[in-house]
């Protein structure tokens, strides 16, 4: 049985419905009730089965014009319900699903960010030996991951500088310091005497001056390192300006195994800066190349000028710069692993250099290395 619409004319004969079995038999037995005012009402059929009838009274200005009945088997309707009730049973099976979903979801990506938090914790107490879970897919985890084991690289580097730089300072200065107070005590208990004792003294003035310079550079690094560098440019011929330093400095060399050339442009350029930071920048990068070249190598200083800037290019022919020292070079303190055992230094040349070249107004660049030599470049504005 299915549901059944009826609609009565004021007589109660059928207008309009289809008059299925079921109807045909209520309306035989007269079982409808028509006139009764109640509007629900359960009917039991002959053979048992039950029947809801729902009847609306039409009126027109107060007369009855009609009747609209609803025939439903109670069957349909507990059907009904109960199809209502799967229908709640699968939202709130969809609802856990997606609870479900959101939770293992969250936990996949809170893990790894999780871990990260755990690495910082754990650099913070000073362990720089972290390890991360490998196979991260999601990108901006992936690329956390990625900057913070960088971030700890670094630190870590940062760190054995720090450790490397307090022996290596204290064992630059240590070293003169020795050699004087040997050099003096065999002087005082006339171990030597004469010419040799006068040679002697000899060296510790120079011992003494070297030992002078460096205490002078730690000094002015540590005081342009706090506060802003003092320049004071003019208008100068770069031209000239790079001979005289390239010639001044040639003089002071005691040896003259190393050949200095002089590129200059046929035209001379002008520029407002400061002399006295230009000297200082080539008299390092010169002093470097210097060290670098073994035997009789060359070094070449070349000025150009370009349409902002000027250049000084110092090529040397020397040993070069290891790759994975290269990005390291600029930093306070460091000292590449050939030179640290070669020749004393702070390590302090490049990064004061650098210092410079940007307080007046341009850059000191590493422009090449490899094992025929290196270039350094000095950019300064026009
Ligand atoms: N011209 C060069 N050729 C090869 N290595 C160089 C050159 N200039 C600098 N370096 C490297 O860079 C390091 C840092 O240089 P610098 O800051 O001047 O310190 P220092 O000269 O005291 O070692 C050097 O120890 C050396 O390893
Ligand atoms: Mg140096």
């Amino acid at each position: 049985y299915k549901p059944t619409l009826l609609i009565f004319d004021e007589h109660g004969d059928v207008l309009f419905g289809n008059t299925g079995p079921v109807a045909e038999e209520l309306l035989q037995n007269n079982q409808l009730h028509l006139q009764d005012e109640k509007s629900v009402e359960q009917i039991t059929l002959r053979h048992g089965d039950k029947f809801y009838v729902v009847k609306r009274k039409l009126e027109s200005n107060t007369q009855t014009i009609g009747w609209v009945v609803l025939l439903s088997p109670e069957k349909e309707i507990a059907r009904s319900t109960e199809e209502l009730k799967l229908l709640a049973i699968m939202l709130g099976s969809l609802g856990l699903l997606g609870w479900v979903v959101i939770y293992l979801l969250t936990r996949k990506l809170s893990e790894p960010i999780k871990d990260v938090a755990d690495a910082a914790k754990q650099i913070v107490t000073g362990n720089y030996d972290i390890h991360f879970q490998k196979n991260v897919k999601e990108k901006e985890i992936y690329e956390l991951i990625h900057s913070f084991k960088d971030m700890t690289d670094r630190l870590r580097q940062l760190e054995l500088m720090r450790t490397e730089l307090l022996a290596g300072v204290t064992h630059e200065l240590k070293t003169p310091v020795t050699s004087i107070s040997g050099l003096v005590q065999a002087v005082r208990d006339e171990i030597v005497t004469g010419e040799e004792s006068k040679e002697f003294l000899e060296i510790c003035a120079k011992e003494t001056n070297r030992l002078q310079k460096m205490v002078e550079d730690l000094l002015d690094f540590n005081t342009y390192a706090m506060g802003d560098m003092k320049v004071s440019k003019e208008l100068l011929n770069m031209n000239e300006l790079i001979q005289e330093i390239t010639h001044q400095w040639l003089i002071v060399q005691e040896e003259d195994s190393v050949k200095l050339t002089t590129l200059l442009p046929e035209q001379s350029i002008t520029a407002a800066t400061d002399p006295l930071r230009v000297q200082q920048i080539l008299y390092n990068l010169l002093n470097n190349a210097k060290q670098a070249v073994v035997g009789n190598g060359t070094i070449e200083v070349s000025l150009s000028g370009h349409e902002r800037e000027i250049r000084i290019d110092v090529q040397d022919s020397g040993t070069g710069i290891p790759e994975e020292e290269r990005h390291l070079i600029f930093e306070r303190f460091f000292r590449g692993k050939q030179k640290k055992h070669k020749v004393r230094g702070l390590g302090l040349g490049l990064p004061f250099s650098r210092m410079m070249a940007k307080s007046l107004g341009g850059d000191l660049q590493l422009k090449q290395s490899s094992d025929a030599g290196t270039t350094f470049t000095i950019v300064l504005p026009k």
